[in-house]
């Protein structure tokens, strides 16, 4: 396994891979390595020559007074992690180089931007668009893998991809989960164990409109209302936002079609954690 911290080395190792005829795929994260990255990574080899995965905590994602100091660091246990499933590249720049002085050119998805985790988190996904898209163009991968944990990344993306004409497939993975229903995410780590176990209600949620919209219940008030009950249960989990959606607009959907998106956030202590369902599609 190489690895490359440099954006020029990085960009002709691609194109002599491709150059050869061999396909790339990417998995952009920001370290502390879990199971759900490690579900793309697997996703990546089984559908390319050539795996690449980007370890950057990207400092334009966190707002003022987010965790961008304390978010985990782990390059040493993360590279271990890649090189045993295989990943041929680990890119990992430097802030400095990703943002030399003078940057001023940024990514952004016009309104989408702004809904879900944009709406709370100001500047939040024009960060994500904008690291995404300059990674795209040093890494210049075939397959480019993401987590469906994100659903408001992954429209946010699909739609900068589509806008800009990236010539990039987007595939999009599930959903990793702890024995307990807990989404896996590198900022569990900072949660206690009563929080921990506090947080176990956004998949108890989750599942209450699952199970009522498999019954047949079909209104999305009715449905919103029944998971903010159950939310309501745990007065430890402060709400951010419960929305019944489309995934690919983020807009609240009129009837409960087949395949609207169940987005939660919600902060437990100091941790905002998100989780999401897609209804099935019948
Ligand atoms: P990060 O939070 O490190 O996540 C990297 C990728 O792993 C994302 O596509 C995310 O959706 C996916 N992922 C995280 N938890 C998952 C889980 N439990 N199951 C499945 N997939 C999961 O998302 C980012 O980094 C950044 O915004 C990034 C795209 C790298 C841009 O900086």
């Amino acid at each position: 396994m190489r690895m490359i911290r440099d954006i020029r080395e990085m960009q002709l190792a691609s194109r002599a891979a491709r150059m050869q005829g061999l396909s790339v795929g990417f998995v952009p994260t920001m370290g502390a390595l879990h199971e759900g990255h490690l579900s793309l990574v697997r996703r990546a080899r089984a559908q390319a020559n050539l795996v690449v995965v980007s370890i950057f905590v990207n400092p334009l994602q966190f707002g003022p007074t987010e965790d961008l100091e304390r978010y985990p660091r782990k390059l040493e246990a993360d590279s271990a992690l890649l090189e045993a499933e295989g990943v041929h590249i680990v890119f990992a720049p430097s802030p400095e180089q990703m943002y030399p002085a003078g940057a001023t050119t940024t990514v952004h998805v016009g309104e989408l931007s702004d809904k879900l985790d944009g709406r709370s988190r100001p500047g939040h996904f024009r960060g994500v668009s904008t690291v995404v898209a300059k990674l795209f163009h040093i890494v210049q991968p075939d397959y480019a893998l993401f987590g469906q944990k994100d659903a408001a990344q992954v429209a946010v993306l699909r739609r900068m991809v589509r806008d800009l004409n990236m010539d990039v497939e987007m595939i999009v993975a599930p959903i990793v989960r702890e024995a307990d229903g807990l989404a896996l995410s590198s900022r569990n780590a900072y949660l206690t164990l009563d929080q921990r176990r506090q947080a176990l209600v956004l998949q108890r949620a989750l599942k209450q409109v699952e199970s009522l919209a498999a019954s047949g219940e079909r209104s999305p008030e009715k449905l919103r209302s029944a998971a903010l009950a159950v939310l309501a249960s745990e007065p430890a989990a402060a709400l951010d936002y419960l929305e019944i959606i489309d995934p690919d607009t983020l807009d609240p959907v009129a009837a409960t079609t087949p395949g609207a998106l169940v987005a939660v956030a919600a902060t437990f202590g100091t941790t905002r954690l998100i989780d999401n369902l897609l209804l099935p599609r019948c």
